[in-house]
């Protein structure tokens, strides 16, 4: 499959470099597709992975990766253009009062979003095995097949998709993860993981 990932950090850059490695085709956008930062990435991400800018990368992908800072998140989706019927996967955070899904939604309205990996840190996501289970990936959105093809990518990786739904269950889930968050990670560090046993 063709990925793009506009944003090469944390996040971009763990799981481009990721799905690259299972010979995925990816193209990280960026501000500077020259820059020493970049050219590391490619290094490291192998024959598979190419840079390109922002509009590059959104023409490029069947599947497009947000991984920017919130402040960012408008200036990159304005800069990709029309991202007619492609799946968009929003992993950005707000740590404000706004809504990082209503605000990606709101902005890439002819793509389709699926809000996924965002409730994980990207080091669970670089490093996905645990001995006792798998970490549950927590996805929503409105499209039924863009959602399993995203979950179908996070199985990929080791991870265990479950989607629960649209974005007012996703909401919920979020704020229980944050409070999870806020009194798990001072005791286990960013590491920890929640998985969904089921039966
Ligand atoms: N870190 C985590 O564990 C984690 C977990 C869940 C969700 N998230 C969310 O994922 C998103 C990315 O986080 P991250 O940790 O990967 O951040 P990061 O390491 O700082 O990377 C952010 C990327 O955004 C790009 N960028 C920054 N400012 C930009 C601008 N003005 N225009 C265009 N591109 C810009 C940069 O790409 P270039 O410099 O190459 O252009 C950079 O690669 C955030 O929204 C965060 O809330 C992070």
């Amino acid at each position: 499959m063709k990925i793009a990932s506009i944003g090469s950090g944390n996040m971009g850059g763990t799981l481009g470099k990721r799905w690259a490695a299972l010979g995925h085709r990816v193209m990280f956008g960026t501000r500077n597709p020259h820059s020493e930062k970049i050219k590391l990435l490619l290094q490291d991400a192998g024959a598979n992975a190419q840079a390109g800018t922002i509009k590059e990368a959104a023409a490029f992908g069947e599947v497009i990766l947000l991984a920017v800072l919130p402040d960012a998140v408008e200036q990159v989706l304005t800069e990709a253009g029309d991202l007619d019927g492609k799946i968009l996967i929003n992993c950005t955070n707000r740590y404000d009062a706004k809504s990082a899904d209503a605000e990606v939604r709101r902005l890439a309205q002819h793509a389709r979003v699926v809000r996924a990996f965002h409730t994980l840190p990207w080091e669970v996501l670089a490093n996905s095995q645990y001995e006792a289970g798998v970490a549950t990936v927590f996805l929503s959105g409105d499209d039924p097949e863009a959602v399993e093809a995203v979950a179908a990518l996070t199985t990929q990786l080791g991870l265990d998709p479950v989607a629960v739904g649209g974005p007012d269950d996703m909401a919920k889930v979020e704020t229980a993860i944050g409070t999870m968050w806020r009194i798990l990670a001072p005791k286990f560090g960013r590491e920890f993981s929640l998985s969904v046993l089921r039966r």
